[in-house]
């Protein structure tokens, strides 16, 4: 969703703000500005709709002087996709640029107040009450932390923001308050940004800050203080991100780069410290009732752990989807545990829940791929994907990441010690997965010109299916639907004739035996099987032969070739698989 990036320091702004604007493409916007403060004291502002290489190639940009500036990816929420309501957005007098994410709720109340006293305003956005704001309260206070601390007061709803003044050109400020921000401390330079990989390439220094926290900035220092003014002193984590972990190396897109770095993520995940994963068995052990909760992919990981949980150590576990939280009010207690999953944990759907699961007295521990992210933050405990920053709008490393660290707790919970050294092959075996992709690619190009496609799979193939067609759909745009196999009978095989595709997950195990008579049924009436297994079968008409495992990672192997297919769909009906469109990386909002 939208993204933040601001610097100040001796260098040109509004080329590292580009670079930085680039870096955040990945996270789905729809137009992006830059403004920077020049040596005549005067706001210059670019934006527009579109990409930010548009916007790269627009003459007004090299006109673009200054060594303080701010600059932004917007995806609409309040006002259609124009140039007036892309970022930053000026005061009336000019003299205050804002770039802002999230959401201003009392924004229509604050606009009347600030038009009543004479300001225009030119977008539909909540954003430009912001600027207005501060462009006042500053004539009366000529102060910048006490404008701030009087802006802040009168924002409800959840945000973070950065903003420049005319009169205070070598300064930078910002807020946050359930938006993330991100300072980067560089040498006789300073950055601040919504997801520190926007400055990545120039600092691995950041300080995280938390809600109701201000920041001002100038090339050499930095003051962080409360709402309140207090000044704050907080310790600056390095980050392990490198510039190379950001780029596409020798792929065509991040998406098809992070489906090969499974091969090591899914190690990666096993990486964790141990006396937090004795922290996660005691919780759930402990816990009078254990829930976990996520969305999209990270909701898919939850299905699989529950299965896990239950069948390996007995546990009964709810999923609940985060966007429905708000259903369960009252079923939380005291003895509750929730385990948020989430990759960016930023999700605002993850981040409400876990605040009502709070209120009803639960602990939280979390699965994040992010850190330093809020979830992080609300959490007790958490247990860190590891497998660096995830770029493609799809979710595919994060995942089998989250995979092995459910494995690995089942198996702990399970007292299943002796299988869990066979996790470590998780790694050679996806990269005998990833070989089937020349396999993968041929089939998809024959058979993308299907209208919809279906996949099944009985208990932990179960979400596998769900998630094989939540990534063609996200992807490729084609329709598809996963399901348990058995409730195909009761429905869906109304929907088969000739020639439709039907993903069947159907590797050696409890399962097997069943899931092939539904794949047999399904055959029966036409349907095109495309069978994912270890066990060949006349049953299937494409047959993708994942490696012989132990049973706890087939789940991870049949994931390798799904995304692949999303992945070449995507390609063979010429989209863009690294950003989808209408979607975002990190939802920020509800
Ligand atoms: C967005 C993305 C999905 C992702 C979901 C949850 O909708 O497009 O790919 O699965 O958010 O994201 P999270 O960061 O919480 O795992």
């Amino acid at each position: 969703m939208c993204g933040i990036m601001g610097y100040v320091g001796g260098r040109e702004a509004s080329s590292i703000l580009l670079d930085g604007l680039r870096r955040l493409e990945y996270r789905g916007y729809d137009s992006a500005g830059i403004g920077t403060i020049d040596s005549k004291h005067k706001l210059n502002v670019v934006k527009d709709v579109g990409k930010v290489e548009q916007l790269a190639q627009k003459t007004e940009l090299g006109g673009l002087r200054g060594i303080a500036g701010i600059a932004h990816t917007r995806w609409a929420t309040h006002g259609g996709v124009t140039s007036e309501n892309a970022h930053p957005h000026l005061s009336c007098k000019q003299e205050v640029a804002i770039v802002h994410n999230g959401i201003i709720e009392n924004y229509l109340e604050l606009r009347q107040e600030l038009e009543g006293r004479g300001h225009r305003f030119i977008s539909e956005t909540d954003s430009e009450v912001i600027a207005h704001l501060i462009e006042e309260v500053y004539e009366r206070k000529k102060d910048l932390l006490s404008t701030l601390i009087d802006v802040v007061q009168r924002l409800k709803g959840a945000y973070a923001f950065a903003a420049i003044l005319v009169d205070a050109p070598n300064v930078m400020v910002g807020a946050r308050q359930d938006a993330p921000l991100v300072v980067g401390l560089g040498k006789s330079e300073n950055f601040l940004a919504s997801d520190a990989l926007a400055f990545i390439g120039n600092t691995d220094r950041v300080v995280f800050l938390d809600n109701r926290e201000l920041v001002l900035l100038t090339e050499k220092n930095v003051k962080i203080y409360d709402f309140a003014g207090n000044l704050i002193q907080k310790p600056a984590t390095q980050i392990a991100w490198e510039l190379g972990s950001v780029s596409r190396r020798e792929f065509e897109h991040y998406t098809l780069k992070e489906i090969h770095e499974q091969k090591d993520a899914v190690l990666q995940a096993l990486r964790q410290d141990p006396r937090s994963v004795d922290y996660f068995v005691d919780a759930v052990q402990g816990a009078g009732k254990v829930y976990l909760t996520g969305c999209g992919t990270s909701f898919h990981a939850a299905l699989l752990a529950k299965l896990l949980f239950t069948s390996y150590a007995k546990i009964p576990v709810e999923v609940l989807l985060s966007s429905e939280f708000e259903q369960y009010e009252g079923m939380l207690d005291e003895k509750s545990l929730l385990i948020a999953v989430s990759q960016s944990g930023e999700t605002a759907d993850v981040l409400s829940a876990v605040k009502a699961a709070k209120k009803m007295g639960a602990r939280v521990l979390s699965i994040v791929n992010a850190m330093g992210s809020t979830l992080v933050r609300e959490s007790a405990c958490t247990l860190l994907n590891n497998c660096g920053p995830e770029i493609g709008v799809a979710a595919t490393k994060s995942f089998t990441a989250q995979l092995m660290i459910f494995n690995m707790l089942a198996l702990r919970l399970g007292h299943r010690d002796d299988e869990l050294s066979e996790l470590w092959s998780t790694g050679s075996l996806v990269e005998k997965a990833l070989g089937l992709e020349d396999q993968v690619r041929e089939m998809t190009e024959r058979i993308h010109v299907a209208n919809d496609f279906y996949f099944v799979g009985r208990s932990i193939h179960h979400p596998l299916a769900l998630e094989g067609a939540l990534k063609l759909k996200e992807l490729s745009y084609i329709h598809a639907e996963g399901m348990a196999a058995g409730e195909l009978k009761h429905g869906s095989l109304a929907l088969i004739s000739e020639g439709v595709p039907v993903v069947v997950l159907n590797p050696e195990d409890a399962t097997y035996a069943d899931t092939l008579s539904n794949a047999s049924e399904v055959k029966a009436r036409g349907g095109r099987i495309i069978g994912v297994s270890n066990k060949p079968s006349k049953v299937y008409d494409e047959y993708i032969e994942i490696p012989a495992a132990p049973p706890v990672l087939y789940p991870v192997l049949e994931a390798v070739p799904l995304q692949m297919m999303a992945y070449y769909a995507a390609i063979s009906r010429q989209q863009n698989p690294d950003y989808p469109r209408n979607l975002a990386k990190s939802v920020t909002v509800k």
